[in-house]
């Protein structure tokens, strides 16, 4: 049998990986409008970044990671050997630890500094169950903003989230934004106790991974599938109801800010995230419809205390990321179909074998001028020729002929609007090749019209 992908990857075929470029293009016109710069930082990092940055209690940490090891090592490892710590590698299941270890390395924010305000797209993997909208190896944009701890910068950034969504397709009625505040250590620490406490009163109610939740991370019971948990912690303590008084502060202010932007918001105080590393701000984006339970294309929040979880010193910071897989199921659920790619501005195609060699020079001038050009391969029939020049989307077809090419003439066939012109070569040439520096595929457009 041949081999297929991995379980839980996907392919991102011709007309996809073209959309997905263009879909980092409009996130980096967006968000650069909001002084986000690109970094990449390398798909995998020490095991120990992730334990360290996202909590070695969570699911993404404790059963999530995909483990990178060498050859070399994996053999020292079957022989009962120990590899170094620095060669214990996990491929990347999210971007902010690695930006902020990238952050702390570089020292991109020193004191006194302006906020870093850093944006990046690609792979991440997760050994989870695969179903529609979740995958082991999964596309996520996403930003990060170290060094301000104002609540402009988180209402900013959930902003231009939705912004983004806005301007790729997914309506903003189709969306529901949650927001809470997980607190700080000075109150968060209480508030976890309150909920270990309330939890030691159901344990008979609770599934057995939320008694273990309430002894590691109590919080997590929040995200518990199982119905009868998720009764017993409709009934727990609210984080709100426990938040210090700068906490409430930076919280009421973050609201007023959303509010002002005009964006709608649902408070949830259950909402408590999958990742250890959030302080104050929480958010999610949710489609409300059409995606079954894989719902959430976006997400993130504040981690004041991450870069020092990693080694640095104390550089508050603010994130999120959006998957991508999952805004295209947005897109679909919203009656989107994703553009097919534009493969041909203009095909060449010949009558018989004797014009193959100028067909060939006038396809590489095409495309030295800038429009995508193409001919055929395949020794195929005119008629099928033109059948694949219409496939393949083109714009025009130059039809070049022995005796009009005797002549110095070419059909020229405008594919929209169906008609036919005879054009001189030498002209037709020099008029393409000046599209590349008027505008491309436009400028064809009004090379068509002249000759009609
Ligand atoms: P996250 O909520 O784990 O946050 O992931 C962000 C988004 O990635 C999710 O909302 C979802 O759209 C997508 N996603 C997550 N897991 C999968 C999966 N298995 N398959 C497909 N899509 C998936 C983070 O990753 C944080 N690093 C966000 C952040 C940045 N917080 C602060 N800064």
């Amino acid at each position: 049998m041949a081999l297929q992908a991995p379980e839980g990857t996907k392919d991102l075929l011709p007309d996809e990986a073209v959309y997905w470029t263009r879909f980092k293009a409009i996130a980096t016109e967006i968000f650069g409008r909001y002084g986000y710069l690109p970094i990449e930082t390398p798909v995998f990092e020490q095991t120990e970044l992730f334990v360290r940055g996202i909590g070695e209690a969570t699911d993404v940490v404790s059963k999530e990671m995909f483990t990178a090891i060498s050859g070399e090592n994996l053999k020292k490892l079957l022989d009962g050997g120990t590899v170094k710590a620095k060669s214990r590698l996990s491929l990347r299941p999210e971007g902010t630890a690695g930006v902020v270890r990238a952050v702390v390395q570089h020292d991109l924010v020193p004191q006194g500094a302006a906020p870093a305000k850093l944006l990046y797209a690609g792979p991440m993997f997760r050994a989870e169950r695969p179903q529609k909208g979740r995958q082991r190896q999964f596309n996520q944009v996403g930003i990060e903003c170290l060094g301000a701890e104002e609540p402009s910068v988180d209402a900013e950034g959930i902003i231009m989230l939705m912004r983004f969504y806005a301007a790729i397709g997914i309506p903003v009625e189709a969306t529901r934004l949650l927001v809470n505040s997980m607190g700080c250590d000075v109150c968060r620490p209480a508030y976890r106790d309150a909920v270990k406490a309330f939890m030691d009163t159901h344990t008979d109610e609770l599934c057995d991974e939320c008694k273990r939740r309430a002894e590691t991370n109590p919080l997590r019971a929040f995200d518990c599938k199982n119905p009868g948990c998720a009764a017993v912690m409709e009934g727990a303590p609210k984080i709100t109801d426990h938040l210090c008084d700068d906490c409430r502060e930076h919280y009421e202010a973050v609201k007023t800010y959303l509010t002002g932007a005009g964006l709608v918001f649902v408070e949830d105080p259950t909402l408590v995230r999958g990742l250890d590393y959030y302080t104050r701000t929480v958010f999610e984006v949710q489609v409300t419809e059409g995606m079954g339970s894989q719902n959430a294309i976006g997400g993130g929040g504040r981690y004041d205390k991450l870069a020092e979880e990693v080694g640095g010193r104390p550089t508050p910071g603010f994130g999120w990321a959006l998957g991508y897989e999952r805004c295209v199921l947005a897109l679909e659920a919203a009656g989107h179909t994703l553009p097919a790619a534009q493969r041909c501005d203009v095909f060449v195609a010949c009558v018989d074998d004797s014009v193959r060699a100028e067909a060939f020079s006038l396809v590489q001038a095409l495309r030295d001028g800038g429009l995508v050009g193409e001919m055929d391969h395949q020794r195929r029939s005119l008629k099928s020729q033109f059948k694949l020049a219409d496939k393949l989307g083109a714009h025009a077809v130059v039809v070049l002929g022995p005796d009009e090419l005797a002549a110095g003439q070419v059909k020229v066939r405008d594919m929209q609007a169906h008609d036919e012109q005879m054009a001189d070569l030498a002209a037709l040439k020099t008029q393409l090749a000046a599209c590349a520096v008027e505008g491309g595929a436009a400028a064809l457009k009004d090379v068509l019209a002249r000759l009609a």
